[in-house]
């Protein structure tokens, strides 16, 4: 009996299974493809620290560029439309499938859920700064850092939720992050180690400064104590109104948590108030640091990788370096900063390990495999390198090395597959992480899954085994469903909350529960998604290029490869991407344009001349690379790509460069002068024939138009002529009446009437009368005429006068008048308003983002030249920077980005009443102002051997890494 209803169950069992497998097989597919296969579009442009796409102007002659890349990966989250998800994975033993209640914070601070490696037990390879020479709050020492994110603005934008205060305590429905186990693990045997060995000899970067002079110490003291002055400023309005919040509005006195609410700003500052020695500020802020809880966010479903890494890990890092590392005491910010990465390590849990860089991080899309992105942003997957690898320096966790080495390795074998990339050398703006070849036929099987899966789990389960790993709740599969996601209120929502619900029809599962439909051919990085025809050092690939030269200084140079992929990377800009512009006084200049192939080949190139704010960290990489790897035509090229965006910053009436803006580059850099007609004709989206034919149509228009006014005029005339001819007949016959009645007998006449009477005076007068009427009324019609003749007049003065305002033409009354044609504007007209009305200055042709929202990448490049050449000609060109920056940015708390660099501000009001109550100061402050901009401003003015590049690289966030020594 017991027997048979086994038996019953199990057919039950597989009619269900049978019946649940046919509709998986209809759905799964689609569902999967849905998610990994195609793109999601592009939002509109606003973006990416990665910065803004252009705004295309109306006017402007090129093609527009493509919309935004859309910083945003698909990682585990399948698109909110797609159908019925598949279901959570099948429930194995120590699945972490619950949201983790109640993680109350302890005294010391929330730690997590893992165990933190205690900086003193982690050993090190010999890097570990055991530090005689840790930085002192007085004599703070650094690296080369570089440029800003490109993501920055499109989360800002879409995570303004001013307002929102982050709860306290964690209520009893906070969810909290937890390790989920890995489904790809890299077995121990096989992790990628950081290089061993003494380091190699590197050459010197910086100058080798001599003695300065008593007045010129006095003058660069006096610089940079303004430059403290201000940072202590925009500190001091932080912490009244933003304190543990991301960013400081700095107009509205608020603060709003573009980046998970982990108090960006106060962890992106932490080394530049130790550098500039603002001791008592840097110590509240670490205090503040220990009560931050990486596990939980309520402002985001998903962390921005690329954003985290260089801003929070890297921000921990960098102060934990400064400070002396171990010896300097503040093991929390290392703490923190394993706890972190501790986190983000989950977003290489992929088949190819390489990283999703939005993460869902809420437990009930945690636990399901993960796949990288089909358009992946090659600056966001590119730049962590720096960051792990110091981790892994500090804590002795290869791990940590190895995610990022992986990571290199596939960028280095697509650099080096032939015809892999349109430009050999640089890489699209966006790339197919999936390591999926989805034009191949799908070879599997549910067997060869199986296997796979198999192997995988098997490995998997021996990770995380070791003691302080996770530590996962059994629990029901059906759970997973149940998870009610809280709305978030900000309006983000994209991510996990869209879900199907659970308990759809499971789909088929090989035996260690990955989905049946995840194998692929594999293949490795390709061009894809948007942007996938797109080359430039700007925005979207920026920092993965700066990371070349920088990683290997942190290798200690250990890892040639690095200055092989840097070499080939500089190479491909200088032959394909660099120009020089054409401008007034034909400075020797240079700016990196971007370049569209539509084709995938360089045979269909086209460009955009860009000068973009972002693009400007470029003169300070060829300046290092050029020093470290002994390329001396390097540093003059960037010298001359930063002296480029020192152009671009004194061009503006602000003395401030715009985030971004278009010139018009010389045929040859050797041979370049600047030439008012070609600018002119850059700034006019028509052809001069077409101009031309313009004119000459409206010329014929306008005969046309001037012959049938004349003859509607004679019409008119004649008709005139008629009518008055008449009236003069009619005034006749009525003087003759009179006349007549005159002739008539008079009863009795006084003596004088009647000699009146004969002499036919009263006729002779009314006649007259009759006839002034007439005559006015001739004179009126005249008017009339006379007034169409002085408008044509004027129309045609119009011309001459080059009066060309429309709105100043007055309509014709007369409605018996044919409209004058339109005057078309002539090329020099149309050129000549263009630059009034949007304020171009001399060599630009458009300025599709007129703002400055205080970036640091300009004065980066400016620092770099100065501590690679001595010339402190750099200097006075870091002050003229700062002294606009802080003119046209100052508000009554701090600074804030600036609406419009074409418009200078009220002159003489820096940081006034005045100046903080206008307009022209948006209400943002980028974490990025205190973390860079306001640090290289006071590097240019500090002792050299402050954060010396000899001793330090600094990542794209401005985060000193100590060098390996
Ligand atoms: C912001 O704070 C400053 C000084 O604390 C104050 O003068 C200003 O009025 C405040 N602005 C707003 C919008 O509340
Ligand atoms: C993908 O597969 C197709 C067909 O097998 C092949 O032609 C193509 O080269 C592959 N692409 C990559 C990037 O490996
Ligand atoms: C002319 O005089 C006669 C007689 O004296 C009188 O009847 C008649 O009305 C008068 N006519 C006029 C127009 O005064
Ligand atoms: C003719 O011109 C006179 C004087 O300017 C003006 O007063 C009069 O109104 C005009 N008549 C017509 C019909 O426009």
């Amino acid at each position: 009996m017991p027997r048979f209803r086994r038996y019953r169950v199990l057919l039950v069992c597989a009619f269900v299974i049978t019946v649940l497998l046919y509709h998986v097989s209809k759905n799964s597919q689609w569902d999967r493809s849905t998610e990994i296969w195609h793109a999601k579009p592009a939002p509109p442009a606003t973006n990416h620290n990665t910065r803004p796409p252009a705004h295309q102007q109306p006017d402007s002659n090129t093609p527009p560029p493509p919309p935004a890349p859309k910083h945003r990966d698909d990682d585990t989250a399948p698109a909110p439309h797609a159908p019925p998800h598949p279901p959570p994975p099948e429930p194995r033993l120590d699945e972490p499938t619950t949201i983790n209640i109640p993680q109350l914070k302890t005294a010391d601070g929330v730690k997590g859920l893992y165990g933190l490696p205690t900086p003193a037990t982690g050993g090190s390879d010999g890097y570990d700064a055991a530090d005689p020479d840790a930085l002192k709050p007085t004599q703070p020492a650094t690296v080369p850092g570089i440029r800003p994110p490109n993501t920055h603005d499109d989360y800002q934008k879409q995570n303004d939720h001013v307002g929102i205060q982050i709860a306290d305590e964690p209520t009893s429905t906070t969810i909290h992050w937890q390790k989920p186990k890995e489904w790809f693990p890299v077995p121990e045997e096989s992790l990628i180690m950081l290089p061993t060995g003494a380091p190699k000899p590197i050459p010197l970067v910086q100058f080798a400064f001599g003695q300065e002079s008593p007045a010129a110490k006095e003058k660069r003291e006096l610089r940079l104590a303004k430059v403290k002055a201000e940072a202590q400023r925009a500190w001091s309005g932080y912490k009244k109104y933003a304190w543990t919040h991301d960013e400081l509005m700095p107009v509205s006195n608020r603060s709003k948590d573009p980046f998970c609410g982990w108090a960006a700003t106060l962890v992106d500052s932490l080394d530049t108030l130790w550098i500039m020695g603002l001791k008592d500020e840097f110590d509240d802020a670490v205090e503040a640091v220990k009560d931050i809880d990486f596990t939980t966010t309520p402002y985001r479903d998903d962390i921005p990788v690329f954003e985290t890494i260089i801003r929070y890990l890297g921000g921990l890092v960098g102060a934990y370096d400064v400070t002396g590392g171990k010896a300097g005491g503040y093991h929390v910010l290392l703490d923190k900063a394993v706890e972190l990465a501790e986190i983000l390590m989950s977003v290489f849990d992929t088949p190819n390990r390489l990283p999703i860089l939005y993460y869902s991080w809420k437990p009930a899309y945690n636990i399901n495999p993960k796949r990288a992105s089909p358009s992946a942003g090659v600056a966001e997957l590119g730049s962590m390198s720096v960051e792990f690898t110091r981790l892994a320096q500090l804590t002795g966790k290869q791990k940590y090395y190895d995610a990022v080495a992986r990571i290199t390795n596939a960028f280095e074998e697509l650099q080096n597959r032939p015809n892999a990339t349109a430009i050999p050398g640089i890489f699209p703006e966006n790339l197919d992480a999936t390591g999926c070849n989805h034009t191949a036929p799908r070879p599997q099987t549910l067997e060869d899954s199986s296997e796979a899966a198999q192997s995988q789990a098997a490995a998997n389960d021996d990770l995380w085994r070791a003691p302080g790993g996770y530590q996962g709740s059994n629990s029901e599969s059906s759970s997973v469903g149940q998870i009610v996601q809280p709305g978030d209120g900000s309006g983000f929502n994209r991510g996990p909350q869209k879900r199907s619900p659970p308990n759809t029809a499971p789909a088929p599962f090989t035996a260690k529960g990955l989905p049946a439909d995840w194998e692929c051919v594999p293949q490795g990085l390709t061009p894809g998604g948007y942007g996938g025809g797109s080359y430039s050092m700007g925005g979207s690939q920026d920092s993965t290029y700066e990371y070349f030269p920088k990683q290997y200084l942190m290798l200690g140079g250990l890892e040639p490869k690095y200055r092989t992929m840097h070499e080939k990377t500089v190479d491909a800009a200088r032959e394909h991407l660099l120009y020089r512009p054409m401008a007034k006084g034909d400075p020797d200049i240079l700016f990196s344009a971007k370049a569209y192939s539509t084709d995938g080949t360089l045979a269909k190139m086209t460009y955009e001349w860009e000068v973009t704010h972002l693009t400007c960290f470029l003169g300070g990489m060829f300046g290092l690379g050029g020093k470290i790897f002994n390329r001396p035509g390097d540093v003059e090229i960037g010298k001359k790509l930063a002296d480029g965006c020192v152009w671009a910053y004194d061009s503006m009436p602000a003395g401030v460069m715009p985030e971004s803006s278009r010139v018009v580059p010389c045929k040859s850099a050797d041979d370049c002068h600047f030439d008012q007609a070609a600018w002119y004709k850059a700034l006019d989206h028509l052809s001069l024939e077409e101009r031309e034919k313009r004119m000459d149509d409206y010329y014929t228009s306008l005969a046309k138009w001037k012959k049938e006014v004349k003859e509607l005029e004679e019409e008119e005339a004649s008709q005139k002529q008629a009518e008055a001819q008449k009236r003069q007949e009619e005034a006749r016959r009525r003087a003759a009446e009179e006349e007549e009645r005159r002739k008539r007998p008079v009863n009795s006449s006084l003596p004088g009437q009647e000699a009146t009477a004969g002499q036919q005076r009263p006729a002779s007068v009314a006649e007259l009368k009759q006839q002034d009427t007439v005559q006015k009324r001739d004179l009126g019609d005249s008017n009339a005429s006379q007034s169409n003749t002085q408008k044509l007049q004027d129309i045609l003065d119009f011309n001459s006068n080059g009066h060309d305002d429309d709105s100043d033409q007055k309509p014709m009354k007369d409605v018996s008048l044919p409209p004058a044609p339109e005057k078309p504007l002539t090329h020099q007209e149309f050129v000549e308003r263009r630059i009034k009305n949007e304020r171009i200055p001399s060599g630009f042709v458009t300025l599709n983002d007129k703002r400055y929202i205080l970036r640091p990448e300009a004065i980066e490049s400016v620092w770099y030249m100065y501590r690679i050449t001595g010339d402190v000609s750099w200097q006075e060109k870091g002050w003229r920077m700062f002294e606009a920056v802080v003119r046209a940015t100052r508000t009554e708390v701090a600074h804030g980005a600036y609406r419009d660099v074409t418009l200078a501000p009220p002159a003489g009001a820096a940081g006034d009443e005045a100046s903080a109550k206008r307009d022209g100061v948006e209400d943002s402050m980028e974490s990025f102002w205190l973390a860079e901009t306001l640090k290289y401003f006071y590097l240019l003015f500090a002792e050299p051997d402050v954060i010396s590049l000899d001793e330090w690289v600094l990542n794209t966030e401005a985060h000193p890494f100590r060098r390996p020594k």
